[in-house]
Order: C-alpha cells, then sequence, then structure tokens
C-alpha cells in the first residue's frame, strides 16, 4: 500500500472525465495519496465547478478544474499547457479517462454516430497522449493510463461502438507502451471493473458492481506497478484470461450469445 502512495506523491496529474464516477474517484485519491496537484478536465461545467471546488476546501491550492471537450483537439492541447503550467512546468500523470457507454442497435447507427463514439472513446485519448508528449520528454519521464473497459475483452451485443472504440484504444495504448518504454514513459492501459457510476443511467448496474473509489484503488495500485494492463476486477481478470483462448471458445459463445437474445428480448443482462 505504501508503495502505491509513494507513486502519487508530490506528482501532477491531470484526468479527463475528472469530474465524476471512476475519474473524479481517481483525483480524490491521488490527492489523499500526496499528490502535488490534480486538474480535473471534464466538459460538464456545473459537476467540474462544484467538484473542483469541494476538493480544493479539502486540498488548497492542489485542485485545478478546466473545461475541456477531449474530442476538440485544440481544446485538450489548451488543457494540457494549462495543467502543466498549474503543475509547475511538470506533468507526471495523464489518466484519458472521458468515455461513454455507447449501447445500441448496429442497425439503428449511423456513421454519424459511430464518428461520434470513435471521437469520445479513442481521438480523445489519443488528443491527450499527443499533447502530453512533449512535456514528458522534456522532463524525461511520465505515465500515461488509458481507461479502456471489459467490454474490450468480452465484446457484448448492442455494444458494438463501445466494444469497437475500446478495444481500438486498448491497441493503440500497448502498442505505443513498447515504442515510449525507452524514453520512460509508461503506458497502460486500465478496466476499471463493473462500477457505479452515472454511465449506467437507465439501467441498473449489476449487483456485484464496485463503487467508484474501490476501482480507482485498484487501478492506482496497478498504475503504481507500471502494470501493461490493469483488471479492474475478477470479472475482468476473468475475461482477460479467458477471451480469445481457443479452448474456451465454446463456453464464451454460449454465454455472449444468451446475452444477445436476453437483450434482443428487451432484458438488460451482462
Ligand atoms: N462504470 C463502469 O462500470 C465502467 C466500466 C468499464 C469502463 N468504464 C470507463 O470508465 C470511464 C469513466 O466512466 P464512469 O463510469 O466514471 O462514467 P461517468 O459518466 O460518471 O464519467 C464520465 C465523465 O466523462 C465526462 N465526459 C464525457 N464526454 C466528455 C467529453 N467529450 N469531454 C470531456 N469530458 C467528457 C463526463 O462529463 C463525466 O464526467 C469511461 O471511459 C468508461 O468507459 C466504466
Amino acid at each position: 500500500m505504501s508503495e502505491t502512495r509513494d507513486y502519487y506523491r508530490d506528482k501532477v496529474a491531470v484526468v479527463t472525465g475528472g469530474a465524476s464516477g471512476i475519474g473524479l474517484a481517481l483525483a480524490e485519491t491521488m490527492l489523499a495519496y500526496g499528490a502535488a496537484q490534480v486538474v480535473l478536465a471534464d466538459f460538464n461545467d456545473e459537476n467540474l465547478r462544484r467538484e473542483a471546488a469541494r476538493l480544493n476546501a479539502a486540498y488548497p491550492e492542489r485542485v485545478l478544474g478546466l473545461h475541456c471537450n477531449v474530442t476538440q483537439e485544440e481544446d485538450v492541447k489548451g488543457m494540457i499547457q494549462k495543467a502543466a503550467e498549474f503543475g509547475g512546468g511538470r506533468l507526471d500523470l495523464l489518466f484519458n479517462n472521458a468515455g461513454a457507454g455507447l449501447g445500441g442497435v448496429f442497425e439503428a447507427q449511423t456513421n454519424d454516430d459511430w464518428e461520434k463514439a470513435f471521437a469520445l472513446n479513442f481521438y480523445g485519448a489519443l488528443y491527450g497522449i499527443r499533447a502530453v508528449l512533449t512535456i514528458m520528454r522534456a522532463q524525461g519521464g511520465g505515465h500515461i493510463i488509458d481507461i479502456i473497459s471489459g467490454i474490450a475483452l468480452y465484446p457484448m451485443a448492442q455494444q458494438t461502438m463501445y466494444a469497437a472504440t475500446k478495444a481500438a484504444l486498448n491497441g493503440l495504448t500497448l502498442a505505443l507502451r513498447y515504442e515510449l518504454w525507452d524514453e520512460n514513459i509508461r503506458v497502460t492501459s486500465a478496466t476499471p471493473g463493473t462500477t457505479v457510476t452515472a454511465i449506467w443511467k437507465g439501467v441498473p448496474p449489476p449487483p456485484n458492481a464496485q463503487s467508484p473509489a474501490q476501482s480507482a484503488r485498484t487501478i492506482l495500485a496497478g498504475v503504481a506497478k507500471n502494470e501493461r494492463l490493469v483488471l479492474g476486477d475478477d470479472s475482468d481478470l476473468n475475461s482477460a484470461k479467458h477471451a480469445f483462448d481457443p479452448d474456451a471458445a465454446k463456453g464464451i459463445d454460449e454465454y455472449l450469445l444468451n446475452v444477445a437474445r436476453k437483450r434482443r428480448s428487451g432484458q438488460w443482462v451482462v
């Protein structure tokens, strides 16, 4: 535990989608671990103002809320620049966490829907990575964490956009890990595990869903160990072990087909 805390002590961190859910919990937990400064970047101004003020009251002068729409590259560049200024020129950790669940029947989705899905769940992170690289190189290192989802490993019916965008982000993240390794810039993919947040709007989260604080602690522990793929709960761990195992294909097919049929009948199962 103290090794985890040590990793965040005196660090400057940015969390996109930081005004709610898992992003907010990541920010709050890093502050509790002794992070020097944490920037919440989000496009929900109401949540951003409220949460930045709340955290600043608990951790004076260590929190900044910045409006940023991650689908706009200029917005992301500007946000990263301001975050580094707030950090006295440093930016040690970037959590590309902003994202959405994006359910729906494939045939009802247009190219525009797909472009918007990739703009948020994929390009939002790509813009963040690009913007932060110059700063991390100049300071001799850093850590970029892309929040994916178990859906990248275990794709479910009526979540094609979510599965495709998060699988693409995982591919980008893991390939980049080796590209940047020798520059002391760490790159990690992380699934939060099933977590009770606003992402479940309208659908009750499964009974085994964990709290944002719990997911944040698991992610932060894995990131501190520089894990390649941090897995947020046992279900994601199981998916990672078996999702592409040819010997498990029959069982997985049966399970995913059952999910597809139940969802088609209007029952939202996971
Ligand atoms: N909750 C879960 O069960 C779960 C499981 C797997 C992965 N995830 C992933 O975790 C991440 C966080 O999700 P969450 O569950 O905390 O949901 P959430 O809805 O509570 O948080 C998402 C945050 O992202 C912000 N956001 C959305 N679009 C944005 C944009 N264009 N620019 C800037 N900010 C934007 C929202 O305002 C919100 O504050 C997402 O990437 C999600 O896909 C969540």
